[in-house]
């Protein structure tokens, strides 16, 4: 059993020890000692039933034993965060729901999430800090780059590349082959029909 923190006491954190469990009940892999957060209403105490640790910084004790998974949502700080715990000699640690669908050649980089009945086809690859929340579809060869994250039912076709930190939101959708750029939004229930520039952040149907 591999002794787990996650890192980030909220909404998204309480899902990941959800996940936690789930892959446990699949297969024991982890043990979650506790949450981390720097939040001062968060460094004692309980969250979903898991001891609160304090800052991740409080974790230099436990490199090199202690694995970790970022639960923050926003992109930008899950990357620095993810840094830190790496500069601390913690190793970031995916967590892949058991009722997710991935295919045997995709590669899947360190301190991911894929959650409940996503797919993810053949050739496809997530990097590091990817977020692949519930009921997405990652078609056959996407590339989806470190730190993006696809919202819940997002649709990526086949061939596309996501750039690092993008963030396709609720329900948004690429036809096949496009490219949404670095750090761009593309918005709930929006759906690339074309390339999204780096940094954009564009709504409804883009033509
Ligand atoms: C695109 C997005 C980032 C824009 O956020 P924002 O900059 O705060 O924009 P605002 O809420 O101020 O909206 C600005 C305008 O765009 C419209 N708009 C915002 N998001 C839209 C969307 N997804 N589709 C269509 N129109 C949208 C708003 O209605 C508003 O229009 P108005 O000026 O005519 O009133 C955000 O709306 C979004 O879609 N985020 C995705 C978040 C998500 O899915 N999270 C899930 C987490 S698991």
């Amino acid at each position: 059993m591999r002794e787990l923190v996650i890192v980030g006491a909220g909404g998204f954190g309480r899902e990941a020890a959800w996940m936690v469990e789930r892959i446990n009940a699949a297969a024991p892999q982890f043990e979650l000692i506790g949450f981390c957060d720097d939040a001062a209403d968060k460094r004692e105490g309980q969250c979903g039933g898991y001891p609160l640790l304090g800052p991740l910084s409080g974790m230099k004790a436990h490199r090199g034993t202690v694995g970790f998974f970022c639960a923050i949502g926003n992109n930008r700080v899950r990357q620095e965060v993810m840094a830190e715990g790496r500069a601390l000699g913690l190793e970031p640690v995916s967590l892949i729901d058991p009722g997710a669908v991935i295919a045997p050649d995709v590669e899947i980089g360190r301190g991911s999430f894929v959650g409940i009945g996503s797919v993810v086809s053949v050739g496809a690859s997530l990097g590091e800090g990817v977020l692949v929340n519930h009921q997405v579809c990652v078609g056959h060869d996407a590339q989806i780059g470190d730190f993006a994250q696809l919202c819940p039912g997002v649709c990526v076709s086949g061939g596309c590349v996501i750039g690092e930190g993008a963030l396709l939101g609720t329900l948004a959708g690429t036809i096949p082959l496009k490219r949404v750029g670095a750090w761009a939004t593309l918005g709930a229930g929006s759906v690339a029909l074309k390339d999204v520039a780096d940094g954009a952040a564009v709504v409804r149907l883009t033509r």
